[in-house]
């Protein structure tokens, strides 16, 4: 079986917001999916380990805003590599950046081309991620920009990684480039258990590679 054939699999890339009270928050997600029009149904995947998938367990509802192709790296730097647990991402965005929908939800407004706002009908526990599947309740396009998929991401968006140098094994996470030095490290990389999540981005294990 070739591991790597997952990667052939063609994905967007959205923030996906919500909000608890007078709570907001969001993360980046690369899983959200159309799967009937009449009525229009999506399903969004999200880490268990993510505050974002609390919050929607908790208030049911969502926005996602569809990232396009003129997003910066800023914009998955801050929401998809910290998390709403440890710091308010919303305290310093740049107001011009964002708005309150009705729902009282944020849509982020720059590096992005449309939105999508949704309520959950269903929730179904994947072990490590819950699937949430839900209902849209409005949606909008804000301007024509290509939306960007996760090879862009992958190719244009995220910095271009610079070889480190060790007398050890170096592992990169191939989402967001964090490095695990075997030198610096108590335990050898390949010895960390299957569940090890990468500590910025969580992504799991599989998605590390060797620096050649
Ligand atoms: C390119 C990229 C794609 C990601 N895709 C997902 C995803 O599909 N599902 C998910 O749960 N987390 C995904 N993440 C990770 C979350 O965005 C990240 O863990 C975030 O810090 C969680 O924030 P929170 O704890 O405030 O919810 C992705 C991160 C990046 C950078």
């Amino acid at each position: 079986m070739n591991e790597k054939t997952m990667q052939k699999v063609t994905y967007g890339l959205y923030v996906l917001t919500t909000k608890e009270g007078e709570k907001i928050n969001g993360c980046i997600i690369n899983t959200m999916t159309q799967h009937t029009t009449t009525p229009n149904i999506i399903s969004i995947t999200v880490n268990k380990q993510n505050y974002t998938e609390e919050l929607i367990k908790k208030s049911g509802e969502f926005n996602v805003s569809i990232i396009d192709e003129t997003a910066k790296f800023d914009l998955f730097k801050r929401f998809g590599f910290q998390s709403g647990r440890d710091v308010d991402k919303f305290a310093d965005f740049d107001e011009s950046e964002y708005k309150i929908l009705e729902n009282n939800i944020p849509i982020i407004l720059k590096g992005v081309n449309s939105y999508v706002s949704a309520e959950v009908i269903e929730s179904m526990d994947m072990g490590t991620h819950t699937l949430f599947i839900a209902k849209v309740t409005d949606m909008d396009i804000i301007n024509d920009n290509n939306s960007a998929s996760y090879a862009y991401y992958h190719a244009n968006i995220k910095p271009k990684k610079e070889e480190v140098k060790s007398k050890g094994k170096v592992w990169v996470c191939k989402i967001c480039g964090y490095v695990y030095d075997d030198e610096k490290e108590a335990v050898p990389f390949e010895e960390l258990p299957d569940d090890w999540v990468c500590p910025l981005c969580k992504h799991p294990k599989s998605d590390f590679e060797l620096q050649e």
